[in-house]
């Protein structure tokens, strides 16, 4: 028995070190940490049992007997961040590569099964160059595996991924069937070709860090949701995210204990502008009524005309989706709606209610836009709010116009609760541009067009420019000062925690994609 012992702690030893110590520092130069280091930041301190420790792939193509490794450069296991259960895999750069294959492949697919049946997340820690070339079939056989599963499990269970190197391939496209991407900036990069297959077909000369790196995939191309300047920060704030999120689209999200207190918040009375063309951050606003510091921002850089992210009031998490009146006078564009859309959905699968600010001129008009199907898109949005079921509650705090003012979460879609603040302005355009088209007549006969213009404009806003015909309607349940909005919203979210909304049974829907 102590020989057969002593065998396995040998090999134990060998899976360890994977490629060896001269691989391990060989990361460490180019400023990265290893698989297993990444693990050990991310879970709580020896909670981490590793499963697959000693599988090898079984290739003999291209010399690749002579190069096994325990473990196949990936290490798969579970453990728990703040004491919830995770499933979790991190790929091995050092080995080949990190390169994906046939045992690679089922080591993750063993994990991702498992997270399904149990119900809790998968976390993928990825630094890989895609598909391992020498495997052949069986490489891209075992990418298929995954994304199949991705996107069962996707709505069931959260799916995060990290990018920690450089990702190509294969190595992208499954993080992009999950919810929410992390990359590192200056040593993570994802493309689906790297630099030189582009140099090859399109003569372009770009370097990894323009062409995928964390700066082009958080605010060109809208790809990742966060990027941080270090691995350990990454990893943290990583740990952040899991703190707003349930383990599984059956459960409701971590609540934190809250005593409630005084909730009047007199800082917000003073941010929406006298002037209703002059801009105010709406971030103001968002932290001003949430739980100190729980503001947690997703895609930060890009599309800046929409803020989304999750927060928490009294305790409960939330969703916010948000116009900002600083960028673009708010207007939704093509990126704006589909960065608010995507994220509605995740919040919908994953019982976390909804809270919307809206501040909206309308959508973004010009040939850019609508060749570009702000159509489409733009239904993209609507779509995702109409479809949803958990709590969902608005709070106008300046403009509501046009197509905008149905697809910003209004009562008419689906909304429990629409508040709005005295500033509100709810129509079908601005006065100005509304008196040019109904009154066009009346101006071009007028003696001083101008003046003419300012009486229509101003009568049209005297009649429209207020929230109190949605009032009289019920569209709006109550004019509220902006210092008591905290108060209503965690009286309003807690009347609405038992919410049941059902919809038709159907085999899914077809959101306009
Ligand atoms: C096997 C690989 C590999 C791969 C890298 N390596 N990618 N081995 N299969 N896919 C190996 C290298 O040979 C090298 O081995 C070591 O890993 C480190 O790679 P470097 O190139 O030295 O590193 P770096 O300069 O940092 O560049 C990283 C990289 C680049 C950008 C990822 O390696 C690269 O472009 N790799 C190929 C990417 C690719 O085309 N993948 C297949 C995609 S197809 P040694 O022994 O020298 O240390 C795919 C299909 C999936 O994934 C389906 C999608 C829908």
């Amino acid at each position: 028995m102590p020989d057969k012992i002593n065998r396995l702690e040998k090999k134990i030893e060998e899976a360890l070190l994977g490629g060896g110590q001269k691989r391990i520092d060989s990361q460490h130069k180019k400023g990265k940490l290893t698989a297993r280091e990444r693990i050990n930041l991310l879970l709580d301190e020896g909670s981490f049992e590793e499963l697959g420790m000693l599988v090898q792939h079984r290739s003999v193509n291209f010399g690749l007997d002579q190069q096994r490794f325990l473990g196949d450069g990936v290490v798969t296991g579970y453990g728990t961040i703040a004491g919830r259960l995770v499933y979790v895999f991190s790929q091995d750069f050092t080995v080949l590569g990190g390169s994906l294959a046939e045992a690679h492949a089922e080591k993750i697919v063993k994990i991702m099964d498992l997270a399904m049946k149990n119900g809790a997340p998968v976390i993928g820690l990825n630094d890989s160059g895609g598909a391992r070339i020498q495997e052949g079939v069986v490489s891209l056989g075992g990418y298929a595996d995954i994304f199949y599963r991705n996107t069962i499990a996707s709505g069931v269970v959260p799916q995060i991924s990290a990018i920690m190197g450089p990702c190509a391939g294969g190595a992208v496209y499954s993080p992009a069937l999950t919810d929410f991407i992390f990359m590192v900036e200056n040593t993570s990069y994802m493309f689906v070709t790297g630099p030189n297959v582009v140099k090859t077909v399109t003569n372009e000369e770009v370097s990894a860090e323009d062409l995928g790196g964390a700066s082009a995939h958080s605010s060109k191309s809208g790809v990742t949701h966060f990027a941080f300047p270090n691995e350990v920060e990454t990893i943290n704030g990583l740990k952040r995210l899991m703190s707003y999120i349930p383990q599984n689209c059956e459960e409701e999200p971590p609540f934190v204990p809250y005593e409630s207190k005084d909730e009047i918040r007199p800082l917000l009375n003073d941010i929406v502008p006298d002037n209703p063309n002059q801009p105010y951050d709406i971030r103001e606003v968002i932290e001003g009524v949430v739980d100190d510091s729980s503001f947690f921002e997703v895609k930060e850089n890009f599309a800046g005309n929409i803020v989304v992210g999750f927060a928490r009031l009294a305790g409960r998490s939330i969703g916010i989706v948000a116009n900002q009146p600083a960028v673009l006078a708010g207007c939704l564009d093509v990126n704006a709606s589909k960065k608010g859309a995507r994220f509605v959905r995740f919040c919908d699968a994953f019982n976390i209610p909804l809270l919307v600010f809206e501040d909206v001129p309308g959508f973004l008009p010009g040939t850019d836009q609508e060749w570009n199907a702000i159509i489409t898109n733009g239904a993209k949005l609507l779509y995702a709010f109409c479809e949803a079921t958990v709590p969902r509650i608005t709070v106008i705090t300046r403009k509501a116009y046009g197509g905008a003012y149905d697809v910003m979460n209004s009562k008419h879609i689906g909304a429990d609760m629409n508040y709005a603040w005295p500033s509100s302005e709810i129509a079908v355009m601005g006065a100005k541009g509304a008196a040019e088209i109904i009154f066009r007549k009346e101006i071009a006969e007028a003696e001083d067009q101008a003046a003419k213009h300012k009486e229509k404009e101003d009568e049209y806003a005297e009649l429209f420019a207020h929230p109190y015909n949605a009032a009289a309607r019920g569209y709006v349940d109550e004019v509220i000062k902006p210092d008591q909005t905290r108060a209503k919203l965690i009286r309003a979210f807690k009347m609405l925690e038992n919410k049941v909304d059902n919809l038709p049974k159907k085999k899914h829907g077809n959101i306009p994609l």
